[in-house]
């Protein structure tokens, strides 16, 4: 039976709780070092508007602050109630109360922005998990301003020689130990996620299409975890995709 948006946010209310703590363990920390390499491809806008779609418990917005004290608007979307909690309640204990996040609970699908009103919208370890990805995109891209920046971090199947042992790793270990601190139904579908999700060239293509070429790329993982950077262009002067 196929997953709607409401199956997707209980599995993210119920997990809400240990994701960060699982996060951390299952990836040996290098989870942060990915978020910190996202926000590093930030463009330097001084008063500009930073939106964080998928937020969960908000560590993007964490990095992306750390870096980019410059921005005067942060937002954090997600659909997840429990996660929107946490994330408040992180950002209000590490944070200036003058960069405060607005967190809304709200769908990629159909964000509550005006057109062309962001400068800098980022999605970490989110779209695979939105149903309709391609009306995420046309959202992303109507609310971005033009040359706004859409930086997306996100798990792909790999491939070479070690696509092997991550797959083991990911089919294998990394459900059990999920299932031992949270639901094991919610870190079975991890895995099976990544491999029904795009590859990440069918991802530069689809990009590409919707007038957000990607212009430069990093490999993590051996390309299981890669982190893409887009710009809003016009449809004539789109460059090609980089792969
Ligand atoms: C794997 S977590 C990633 C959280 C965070 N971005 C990070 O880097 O840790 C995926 C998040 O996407 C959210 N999500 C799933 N579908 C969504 C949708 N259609 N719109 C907004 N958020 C969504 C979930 O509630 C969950 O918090």
């Amino acid at each position: 039976m196929s997953q709607t948006e409401t199956d997707i946010q209980n599995m993210f209310d119920t997990i809400a709780p240990s994701y960060d703590f699982l996060n951390r363990l299952l990836s040996l920390r290098q989870d942060v070092r990915w978020r910190r390499a996202l926000a590093h491809q930030i463009p330097f806008r001084i008063g500009g508007t930073y939106v964080d779609v998928a937020t969960g418990t908000g560590d993007v917005l964490v990095a992306a602050q750390n870096q980019h004290p410059e921005y005067a608007s942060w937002v954090g979307v997600d659909i997840s109630d429990n996660m929107l909690t946490l994330a408040k309640k992180k950002l209000g204990e590490t944070l200036h109360p003058s960069a405060a996040p607005t967190f809304i609970q709200a769908s990629a699908e159909k964000l509550p922005f005006p057109n062309e009103t962001v400068d800098c919208l980022s999605i970490s370890f989110g779209l695979r998990n939105v149903i309709d990805k391609e009306k995420a995109l046309q959202e992303f891209l109507r609310v971005l301003k033009p040359e706004g920046t859409l930086l997306i971090l996100e798990f792909f199947t790999p491939t070479g020689v070690l696509s092997r042992f991550f797959e083991f790793y990911f089919h294998h270990i990394l459900p059990r130990i999920g299932g031992l601190f949270s639901d094991a139904k919610a870190y079975q579908y991890l895995p099976t996620s990544v491999m029904s999700f795009y590859s990440h060239a069918a991802l530069c293509g689809l990009l590409h299409t919707h007038h957000l070429p990607v212009i430069t790329q990093k490999r993590f993982l051996f390309g299981g975890c890669r982190l893409l950077v887009s710009k809003k262009m016009a449809p004539s002067t789109s460059p090609l995709v980089v792969t």
